[in-house]
């Protein structure tokens, strides 16, 4: 009877204690697709697990719409609990305003620099020497994804490389079949244009252009022939009336399109369609041309706010998301790579085993929001959308414009 007295007080101190730590944080992202929601609701079902209370605060429209919302909530002085930006340096004037929370605290009790690999993503995180996010995921923007059976059903082998695609694409047309499908979302273009570029012209022209921002070589015959190849691809996706990737992504899953040119996040999209990668669809990091892995993805940040209990929760879900059992969850759903290698990926897919094995490897690049500031990286998006919505704008006069941007970001 005494012990059962004990235990039943021990049980009773417990839920009075993780009752008084429950604390509510609402964590803002962009993560509304099927996929993309399902992966999140793995970040909110492991704090939940803390006693505490993840708070849902998704902004529909993607990251271009939805990062002006968080940022003015933050220097509007209503700041969220948690929010996402992407690997690099969208966060950096928030920092630098000292409106955000230094992790480096919990990063050291974590061990964070041993554990996060590529380190960039670290780096990306850090400012002055202090840590101010988690990073929770690598997504690489550089692969072409492919419904296997409309190409079978053409009786045309699926291909393998950019090359293949475009040949293949009459017949797709012919058949009434959109061979690239392609979303509206500025980012969407830029993303389709800088796989193309370093498929075509490879890692170090890329890193030159928007590393160097050598707009020498922006405006030069090497980037010349991408800028062949966007045009190409803007005549491919010419019938692909869609605004959001996901809907993209679906017009590939459905048959509509033969494929589309799009991060690893779309993989959240065909598993919860159910498909299985290699089977119903084909993958291709490069496209099919150089394998290469661009560490862009999603770190979360922290708003300071002067409050125990939700400074003290913040330190919570940066734990919770970058433990082992959340990065595997996570990011299996997400169709991301965890940041850490030290984590079990046995169920892992032939599309994700392909993106680690590239990684292994370390033919790895940057993302451009780790090369260049948010505002050089929007103009460049203002140009591809117009680019591709604008058959009359020439591949020339869209190169000379290219340059000057790249000439004059920072
Ligand atoms: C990216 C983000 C991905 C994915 C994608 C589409 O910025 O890193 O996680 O969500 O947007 O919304």
């Amino acid at each position: 009877m005494k012990a059962l007295r004990a235990v039943f007080a021990a049980t009773t101190a417990l839920c009075a204690a993780s009752a008084a730590n429950a604390t509510d944080l609402e964590v803002t992202h962009w993560w509304t697709s099927g996929g993309e929601a399902a992966a999140v609701a793995e970040f909110a079902k492991a704090f939940d697990a803390t006693g505490n209370k993840w708070v849902d605060g998704a902004i529909a429209g993607s990251g271009g719409t939805a990062r002006p919302i968080m940022i003015s909530r933050i220097t509007g002085g209503d700041p969220m609990g948690a929010t996402q930006f992407n690997h690099g340096r969208q966060a950096e004037e928030l920092v630098e305003a000292g409106l955000m929370r230094d992790l480096s605290d919990v990063a050291a009790e974590g061990n964070w620099a041993e554990l996060v690999r590529p380190s960039s993503l670290l780096d990306s995180c850090t400012v002055d020497g202090k840590i101010y996010c988690v990073p929770v995921n690598i997504h690489s923007p550089q692969w072409l994804w492919l419904n296997n059976s409309v190409y079978e059903n053409l009786g045309i082998a699926v291909p393998s490389n950019w090359d293949e695609f475009v040949a293949a694409a009459p017949k797709l047309q012919e058949a009434g079949i959109v061979p690239l499908a392609m979303g509206q979302q500025p980012w969407q273009t830029t993303l389709a244009f800088q796989v193309l570029m370093v498929a075509l012209t490879g890692t170090d022209t890329y890193m030159k252009v928007f590393g160097d921002k050598d707009s020498d070589l922006a405006g030069g015959d090497e980037v010349a022939k991408v800028f062949q190849a966007a045009a190409t691809a803007r005549d491919l996706a010419k019938d692909s009336n869609v605004q959001a990737w996901n809907d993209a992504t679906n017009m590939v899953i459905t048959g509509k399109a033969g494929g589309q040119i799009m991060g690893d996040w779309a993989q959240g999209e065909f598993q919860v369609a159910g498909k299985v990668a290699g089977t119903d669809y084909t993958c291709l990091p490069g496209l099919g041309v150089n394998e290469v892995i661009q560490t862009g993805g999603d770190a979360f940040y922290f708003p300071k706010v002067d409050d125990a209990a939700i400074t003290a929760a913040q330190g919570e879900l940066a734990k919770v998301m970058i433990s082992p059992a959340t990065q595997v969850a996570f990011n299996l759903k997400k169709g991301s790579l965890p940041v850490r290698g030290d984590v079990d990926l046995a169920a892992a897919n032939d599309c994700m085993r392909k993106g680690l094995d590239i990684l292994a490897k370390g033919n790895i690049i940057p993302g451009t929001d780790q090369l260049m500031s948010a505002d050089s990286n929007q103009q460049v998006n203002d140009l591809f959308v117009e680019f591709f919505n604008n058959p009359s704008m020439s591949a020339e006069d869209a190169q000379e414009l290219f340059a000057s941007i790249i000439g004059n970001a920072d």
